[in-house]
């Protein structure tokens, strides 16, 4: 007989709040940031973590944002793409990967995946127009996109290879730090892997592309150093301004030194999850590769809904009220699916009433209505995904199993 679940009223394996931070700040961070409040703001901390992140890479540059928002949109806008161009993208991401595009009046088109849950390069090859500038390669939940074959496609058809690192720090492809796949990266320093409660950058050893994205994020002003430096005192072209705050580059540079520390802590939390569930055959965890890294910034499963007779809605929740803050399916609830099924694209809400640049130069205006994935759909739609923290312990990690377990043999025994 399968134990009561707390979801109807039996005793949750949680009884202490699961969730502590989602990040370890401690004293260093704190005189970090003291120290640049005590100058009046004139550290030169923006530079410095420039130089350490990118130096980190092994790339020639960083230009340090304030969200991983604006590091994407940075990296688009340094093509300077026209409007109406399409640029390829998964719809399994955060908004945050495609907004930039669409303010630099792109048009987001969407490629399926596989059980990496990132691109698969048959569909993104499929997808290519003639009016493609760009693939962007979203490393999702940390685990990375195949990069060989997107650079390959990328090259062939003379398109800008963009990756979107912000779940994905440290992660590697076939012993390949990510970020150095691409032509440019971006990276958000929200609730990630390097964390200062914001902030983003962009990578990249190309100087073109970095000539503009340094303009890009600083309203394109002719800056010392910059590539407009003793240039007179104007806006050179249509640009916002990014610029990171001092306070959180501080917290940056600070947080470097223990980024391996708490990316080694949510690996070691992941397979040990995942090697206590995986008897049961009912929780497939996110494929990766053999020889690439994945740095779990988010762990998720497929679940098997026909041998649970379940939904991946019903199991999260009641995992969740077991005390363990599974969401499901995709993010949070996930209820809207894929960014394709979002009310800014179907409706579509994006500039005033008309569907600008959806409709621009094109006898049929983009559709999102119409738009399908079946792969994506079908694995995402069966998805449950915890978020990682540096902080979890042994006994997290036991009652994350003993949940999972839990739920799944309720579920297995029949149970309604
Ligand atoms: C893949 C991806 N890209 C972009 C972003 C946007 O980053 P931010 O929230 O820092 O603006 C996020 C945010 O989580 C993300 O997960």
């Amino acid at each position: 007989m399968a134990e009561t679940l707390a979801i109807h009223g039996g005793t949750p394996v949680r009884q202490d709040p699961f969730e502590g931070p989602s990040h370890h700040y401690g004293d260093a961070d704190v005189e970090a940031a003291a120290e640049v409040i005590r100058s009046g703001f004139t550290t030169d901390k923006r530079e410095a973590f420039e130089r350490a992140f990118a130096a980190r890479h092994e790339l020639r540059h960083g230009v340090a944002v304030n969200s991983g928002t604006s590091a994407i949109h940075t990296c688009v806008a340094a093509l300077n793409p026209d409007p109406g161009d399409e640029i390829i993208v998964t719809p399994w991401t955060s908004g945050g990967s495609i907004i930039g595009l669409l303010l630099q009046n792109c048009i987001p088109i969407f490629a399926d995946i596989d059980d990496t849950y990132t691109l698969d390069p048959v569909d993104v090859e499929s997808k290519i127009t003639s009016r493609t500038r760009a693939i962007i390669a979203v490393h999702l939940f940390g685990n990375p996109c195949p990069m060989d074959a997107l650079r390959d496609i990328a090259d062939r058809h003379d398109l800008v290879l963009i990756e979107d690192c912000a779940q994905a720090h440290d992660s590697e492809f076939q012993g390949g730090r990510v970020g150095t796949f691409g032509d440019i990266a971006g990276y958000s320093f929200g609730i990630k892997h390097l964390a200062a409660g914001g902030g983003g950058a962009v990578l990249t050893s190309n100087q073109s592309l970095w000539e503009r994205a340094v303009l890009f994020r600083d309203a394109a002003l002719p800056r010392p150093d910059g590539p407009l430096e003793g240039r007179p005192y104007a806006n050179y072209f249509l640009a916002p301004n990014y610029k990171i705050n001092e306070m959180t580059a501080a917290v940056l540079l600070s947080q470097l030194d223990r980024l391996d520390g708490y990316i080694e802590r949510k690996i070691e939390a992941a397979y040990t999850i995942i090697g206590g569930v995986s008897d049961l055959g009912v929780l497939t965890p996110q494929r990766v590769r053999a020889r690439d890294r994945h740095t779990y910034w988010v762990l998720s499963f497929t679940l098997d809904t026909e041998r649970l007779n379940c939904s991946a809605f019903d199991f999260a929740e009641a995992v969740s009220a077991e005390g363990i803050p599974f969401m499901g399916p995709y993010i949070d609830s996930g209820r809207e699916g894929p960014l394709y099924r979002n009310p800014f694209l179907t409706k579509p809400d994006l500039y005033g009433s008309g569907r600008f640049p959806l409709d621009y130069e094109r006898d049929n205006p983009v559709d999102y209505e119409q738009v399908r994935c079946p792969n994506g759909e079908e694995l995402m739609g069966r998805g449950i995904n915890l978020l990682m923290r540096p902080s979890l312990s042994s006994q997290d990690t036991e009652d994350v199993v003993t949940a999972l377990r839990k739920v799944a043999d309720y579920y297995l025994a029949g149970s309604p």
